[in-house]
């Protein structure tokens, strides 16, 4: 175990080593009371990880996916190309079965697939093996960046406000280390700006009361936690004035699926006429589909609810729907914030002008 001291900062995730290292990560089942990395020395304990949330957010589980690829070819890097292939196909299949809904992850398992195809019959399984660990290095360097922009185009939208609300944990722990929704609070912060976060404690996992109010505490921002059913009261008072979540995946039209609620908290803002942005960077955009008919929503266990953290809190045998994320439709949402700039307003036109391209459907 280490303990995470003030002013410094460790990434989310990392790599160790070279071919043959490993994963570390921050343990985010055990925050906000413990501080633990664990190590992942094989594609199971990396499906794992994702699955069970030790490393969550679109991005971060993106990452986690990359470097996923690197462990499941190590025992194979001195055997024959067919061989290195099929279990690169295999890893890139086990990895895609450990959460359905955010696209980065199906976005970073493809890209490793295609950089791999690119250096096919070039050079040798060893060789391509340290060409991939380079990759999901860049990745991993590219998050870092587009986060930093996210935060300093995400900045002038804060310009006016003093209250923001933010759903779910979009921060540095859904990243290597600086976030999405909460890059534009950073950068502001570091500014010398005074915001005042209200964060939803986040029903059912709780990502917001142990994540990201545990995030902003750290970084010295002050916030005020509340219960996800006081963002009305909070808004009718009058102490926000920008709502600013994270994205897990954003269709061609900009209908953005995130933690479920996040819908409800887009209505409330429209309803109390605050601006309602969406963060979150290109690889998390999937222009192969219209719209958020088309999201695939992941169905999580009856006990997230019943038996939130240990203890029964339900009745035995009571029916249980358990949706961990919802869509938000573009109308609703007054920008999307990605590493290239602002799009605004959100519709099919700014996606595509912005992105300045049309991505390809995410096959792994
Ligand atoms: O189930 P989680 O904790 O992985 O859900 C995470 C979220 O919904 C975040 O808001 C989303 O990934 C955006 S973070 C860039």
């Amino acid at each position: 175990m280490s303990a995470q001291q003030p002013g410094q900062v460790i990434p989310t995730l990392s790599w160790i080593g070279g071919i043959d290292g490993h994963l570390r990560l921050i343990d985010q089942t055990r925050l906000p009371t413990e501080f633990v990395e664990i190590e992942c020395h094989d594609v199971p304990a990396v499906w794992e990880a994702i699955r069970k949330l030790k490393v969550r957010g679109a991005p971060a589980i993106g990452i986690a996916a990359a470097f996923g690829m690197c462990l499941g070819i190590q025992n194979t890097v001195d055997a024959d190309e067919a061989a290195f292939f099929a279990r690169l196909q295999a890893t890139a299949d086990q990895l895609a079965t450990s959460r359905p809904t955010a696209v980065n992850l199906f976005w970073a398992i493809a890209r490793m697939k295609d950089f791999a195809t690119k250096l096919r019959g070039k050079f040798p399984p060893r060789e391509m093996a340290k060409a991939l660990l380079g990759e999901a290095t860049a990745i991993w360097e590219e998050d870092r960046a587009m986060c930093r922009a996210i935060g300093r185009h995400g900045v002038e939208l804060l310009a006016d406000v003093r209250g923001v609300l933010t759903h779910c944990n979009a921060g540095a722990l859904v990243t290597v280390d600086y976030g999405t929704a909460l890059a534009p609070i950073f950068a502001a912060h570091e500014a010398g700006k005074r915001l005042h976060v209200y964060v939803d404690e986040t029903r059912p996992l709780l990502q917001g009361a142990r994540l990201t109010a545990w995030e902003l505490q750290q970084r010295g921002v002050e916030a005020t936690l509340i219960c996800d059913s006081m963002a009305a009261q909070v808004m009718r008072e009058g102490r926000v004035q920008a709502v600013i979540v994270g994205a897990d995946r954003i269709a061609a039209n900009g209908d953005t699926a995130n933690k479920i609620g996040t819908y409800s908290v887009a209505l409330l803002a429209a309803a109390h006429n605050i601006p309602f942005y969406v963060a979150a960077p290109s690889s998390t955009f999937d222009l192969s589909i219209e719209s958020g008919e088309q999201i695939p929503i992941e169905q999580r266990q009856a006990e997230e609810i019943t038996h939130g953290f240990g203890r029964q809190t339900a009745p035995t045998g009571i029916d249980v729907y358990n949706p961990a994320f919802d869509v938000t439709p573009a109308k609703l949402i007054h920008a999307i914030i990605c590493e290239h700039g602002v799009i605004r307003p959100v519709d099919r036109e700014q996606i595509s002008s912005m992105l300045g391209r049309k991505l390809e459907k995410q096959s792994v």
